[in-house]
């Protein structure tokens, strides 16, 4: 589907891409020609991802950043344009999660990943759309949030409300910047593990083992399959896709049902034997 060109002539910013499913992007991206601009707090991390970015052959470059600092996101996004020559697409990508129990969080817990999830989605975004808006370009937002924006998660009530912000921000943006020619989509990723979310979100081999085997995929997900969807809708292949959240989980936000929890821990002949004697109970 995809050719190496697909989005050659393209600059696509990425927050949070110089490590995890970000850095995944950039390769995916860097992979179809389009040129990559990684931002991130950490400048070694994002030092030896710009090494590989260039060995694979992409004009790329780095940029400290903290997005929840609106100043220093107007500063990046300048100097980015004057790198770049202006930029085609945002990757709202960083983000900020913890557990803990509601009751424990501190107030700064929780202004914390809010101020990282929502509030730097809305600084990056808002610097790319006046930027779209006054050259009269036109751009592709893609926000990632997650399968539980809508059900609201136990355990990580920040990050669940700071989600739910990002929805309603990517669904308000697509309807009101449809007139300038921006689109703005999100993408709810199931679990795709990385070593930074894994170890704040994975509390033991055990809690792996059950959470496992209740997806019905009985498999996470690979990180192909997640950045094959962000090519996908950074393209101009999905040019009248816009206000559309993409939920890329194999199936996991379904396991609620009853049923569908026993076809998860359940050998499906035993499942299907325990029917059979329910409809013929005498035999
Ligand atoms: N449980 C409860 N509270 C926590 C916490 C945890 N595991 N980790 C941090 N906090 C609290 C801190 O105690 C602090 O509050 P306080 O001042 O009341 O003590 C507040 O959160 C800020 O923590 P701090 O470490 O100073 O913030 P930071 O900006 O350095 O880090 C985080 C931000 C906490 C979100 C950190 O996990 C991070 O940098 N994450 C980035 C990557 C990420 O989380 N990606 C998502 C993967 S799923």
């Amino acid at each position: 589907m995809f050719k190496e060109n697909t989005l050659s002539g393209k600059t696509i910013i990425i927050t949070g891409g110089g490590s995890g499913l970000g850095f995944y992007m950039a390769k995916a991206l860097v992979g179809v020609g389009a040129n990559v601009a990684i931002c991130g707090r950490r400048e070694n991390v994002l030092q030896s991802a710009i090494k590989e970015l260039l060995n694979l052959g992409g004009k790329a470059k780095y940029y400290v950043l903290d997005v929840r600092n609106y100043e220093d996101v107007a500063n990046v996004f300048k100097q980015i344009i004057a790198d770049f020559g202006s930029f085609d697409g945002l990757i709202n990508n960083a983000a900020g999660n913890f557990l803990s129990a509601a009751e424990e969080i501190s107030p700064n817990g929780f202004k914390t990943v809010v101020d990282i999830v929502l509030h730097g989605t809305f600084n990056c975004s808002q610097q790319a759309g006046k930027h779209w808006i006054a050259t009269k370009g036109s751009g592709a937002i893609l926000n990632i949030v997650t399968t539980y924006t809508e059900t609201g998660c136990a355990f990580v009530l920040p990050s669940a409300c700071a989600k739910a912000g990002v929805y309603a921000l990517t669904n308000t943006l697509a309807y009101e910047w449809a007139a300038y020619n921006i689109r703005v989509n999100s993408i709810a990723p199931g679990p795709f593990p990385t070593e930074g979310a894994w170890s704040r979100l994975m509390p033991g081999d055990s809690f792996e083992t059950t959470y496992l085997s209740k997806l019905p995929t009985k498999r996470y997900g690979r990180p192909e399959e997640l950045t094959n969807l962000v090519v996908f809708l950074m393209s101009d292949m999905a040019p009248y896709i816009t206000g559309e959240c993409v939920t890329i989980d194999g199936g996991e936000r379904l396991s609620a049902g009853m049923f569908n929890y026993m076809a998860s821990q359940m050998p499906r002949e035993n499942l299907k034997a325990a029917f059979a004697a329910m409809r013929n109970p005498k035999k």
